[in-house]
């Protein structure tokens, strides 16, 4: 089996309107590569409501502040062909920088509000790089479907903002977390973590749950649930907790006091110097 690499912006926007034209249903998967069975899923996902299914596999350096992981970030084109062609996709879109971004490149996508706060403090330019390779990524594969995943949460709901406020017109999907057996969330940046991080990563779930728990009992106050979830936490050493936050994820504003129907709980915490991000959404019965 094989797939069509793209690499040039004018060859993949013509390929797209050619689809059009034809009626066909086109659904973008975008990713930064290193594809694991979350990224599949997604891909999988795309296969069930469209014709043509292309993945977009940029590693995005506007997203990246100068002190992250850009350089070091994790690429495998052979195996995320094999990744890709195995969960049904059609086109990998593989563009270089140099071209998503010429010298004069000077224009940004950006939200308001929703991209300032959990990832957006600890990340600020991070949502405006996401948002404006997003857009860039919505002109150039002309879909009618993306699929995004609920891992990236505030992503999640920042991608289906510009899509309502820009009328990009089209439907968002967003799959659900694909999990490790032991409940670590996939990422690529899994494979930064060493043998005893990677057990120690556990305690991320297990606060989720444990929190899912309480809520379900009827515990309404973040701060209790917050103080146990850190306990837990700190039980796995981490470097650092950024984050354990209760976010309304129709609005994506951070509650002090849960309320019906659901709950988003996101938290961000280092191990050593990996950072890892998970979140449960809680639906209260
Ligand atoms: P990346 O981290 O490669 O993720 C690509 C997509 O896969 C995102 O929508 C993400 O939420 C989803 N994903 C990652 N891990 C997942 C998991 N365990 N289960 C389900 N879905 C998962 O997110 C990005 O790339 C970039 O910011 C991008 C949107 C491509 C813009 O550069």
């Amino acid at each position: 089996m094989s797939i069509q690499i793209v690499k040039s912006i004018r060859e993949m926007q013509d390929i797209a309107e050619r689809f059009r034209c034809e009626g066909k249903i086109i659904a973008v998967v975008p990713t930064m590569g290193y594809l694991h069975q979350g990224h599949a899923s997604l891909i999988k996902i795309a296969r069930l409501h469209a014709d043509v299914v292309i993945t977009t596999i940029f590693v995005n350096p506007t997203q990246f502040a100068p002190n992250e992981d850009y350089k070091s970030y994790p690429r495998d084109l052979d195996h995320d062909k094999t990744v890709a062609i195995d969960a049904g996709a059609d086109i990998i879109f593989f563009p270089d920088v140099s071209e998503m971004y010429s010298k004069e490149f000077s224009s940004i996508v950006e939200v308001e509000g929703a991209s300032k706060i959990l990832e957006g403090s600890f990340r600020p330019t991070h949502f405006q790089g996401v948002t404006t390779v997003v857009a860039k990524i919505f002109h150039i594969t002309k879909p009618h479907i993306a699929v995004f995943g609920q891992k990236d949460a505030q992503q999640a709901f920042i991608v289906q903002k510009i899509v309502k406020d820009l009328n990009f017109g089209i439907k968002i999907i967003i799959a659900p977390i694909v999990r490790e057996e032991d409940g670590l969330a996939l990422s690529s940046r899994n494979i930064y973590l060493n043998d005893t991080d990677r057990k120690n990563a556990l305690v991320l779930y297990r606060s989720l749950q444990y929190a899912a728990k309480r809520i379900q009992e009827g515990a309404r106050n973040v701060t209790d649930i917050r103080i146990e979830m850190e306990k837990i936490i700190k039980g796995g050493n981490p470097s650092q907790i950024d984050y354990i936050a209760f976010v309304n994820p129709e609005i994506f504003k951070e509650v002090e006091i849960i309320e019906p129907p659901v709950v988003l709980v996101a938290l961000a915490v280092r191990f050593g110097t990996t950072r890892l991000i998970d979140n449960l959404l809680i639906r209260l019965k």
